[in-house]
């Protein structure tokens, strides 16, 4: 009797993909553990100048593997860790002090890209690149110079996390679950951010019709700005109470990078180069953008208020003078 034919299986076509965290520091890590958690790549590799902080972090996810989707983890001190990276995530940077403004840490932070970005382009020139470093959207415009890079393959992790923090207050003040509320925050991811309330919906009914909230008030300019000004001051608060953030920016990031490795088309307040985006040119910073494969995609342009539209040239103005104030 012959043998059985043999019946050949199709390969399985695992996607290898691989996403390089540059920075081992509190958001770098718990990116890593964030992102082996959320399944999103086959290989997560940290980098890091300090090689036993580094080593040590990565050990320290890795020994949880086991109780994750399946993915390697490793770090480094040589910069040859990130090659060939589908995904540069940077997050090396100077840590926000109690009280500081983002804004205050660029000229630390910026001399630090004219080092690091070169040397990771070598390694992993056709990245999608995504910078977390404060103050992120001065950052992505400098570094976006440096690299020469199209500005689709480079952007910021710009008002994400914001946009989350004001999602969980109206969320709150409702009662309706977080992933109903449909507000976004653009502008700088700092002091000067805008949240969108004029295009803001709570399930499909817009915001300013939503009527009483849990407290019995209504989403009138006082609730409306109170709100603002606890997104404003969100981290400053973490920050004077442990020293930094690093849970909610670490989850807010690993959403960004699921958007580029999945190729979901989207929307994401990232920190783009905006070129005639409601009249704002030539500076990065937050607006609702498709994000895919390709990076940073179509600009949403959502109808504005007059208040709003001036928020925003504001916010524009102080990242380009913060900008030019470091010769870019
Ligand atoms: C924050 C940091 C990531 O807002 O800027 O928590």
């Amino acid at each position: 009797m012959s043998a059985p034919a043999k019946t050949l299986y199709p390969a399985s076509k695992k996607e290898r993909s691989k996403i390089a965290i540059i920075g081992a520091g509190a958001v770098g890590a718990t990116l890593a553990y964030a992102c082996v958690i959320a399944g999103h790549a086959s290989e997560v590799v940290l980098y890091d100048i300090n090689k036993a902080k580094v080593e040590a972090e990565a050990l320290d996810i890795a020994h949880g593997i086991q109780f994750t989707p399946m993915s390697s983890v490793s770090g480094s001190d040589d910069i040859e860790i990130c090659r060939d990276a589908d995904v540069v995530v940077i997050t090396a940077g100077a840590k926000q002090k109690p009280g500081q403004t983002r804004l205050e840490l660029a000229g630390a932070t910026v001399g630090l890209m004219e080092k690091i970005i070169p040397s990771v382009l070598e390694v992993a020139p056709n990245a999608i690149y995504i910078l977390v470093t404060n103050p992120v959207d001065v950052v992505t415009y400098v570094s976006q110079k440096i690299s020469g890079l199209p500005f689709n393959q480079m952007f910021g992790s710009g008002t994400v996390l914001d946009t989350a923090r004001l999602r969980w207050l109206v969320s709150k003040e409702t009662g309706v679950a977080v992933q109903n509320i449909h507000a976004y925050v653009a502008g700088e991811h700092g002091d000067s951010e805008v949240p969108l309330w004029s295009c803001a919906e709570i399930g499909n009914v817009p915001l300013r019709h939503w009527g009483p909230t849990l407290s019995g008030g209504l989403f009138d300019n006082e609730l409306r700005e109170r709100i603002r000004e606890d997104v404003v001051q969100s981290a400053y608060r973490i920050i004077e109470g442990k020293g930094a953030t690093n849970y909610a920016v670490g989850l807010a990031v690993t959403r960004i990078i699921g958007a580029v490795l999945r190729d979901e088309q989207r929307v994401l307040t990232i920190s783009t180069r905006l070129e005639d985006w409601e009249g704002i040119s030539d500076v990065c910073m937050a607006a609702p953008t498709i994000v895919g494969r390709q990076g940073a995609g179509r600009v949403l342009t959502p109808p504005l208020t007059l208040a709003e539209r001036d928020g925003l040239t504001e916010s524009a103005q102080r990242l380009r003078q913060a900008a030019r104030d470091l010769g870019y």
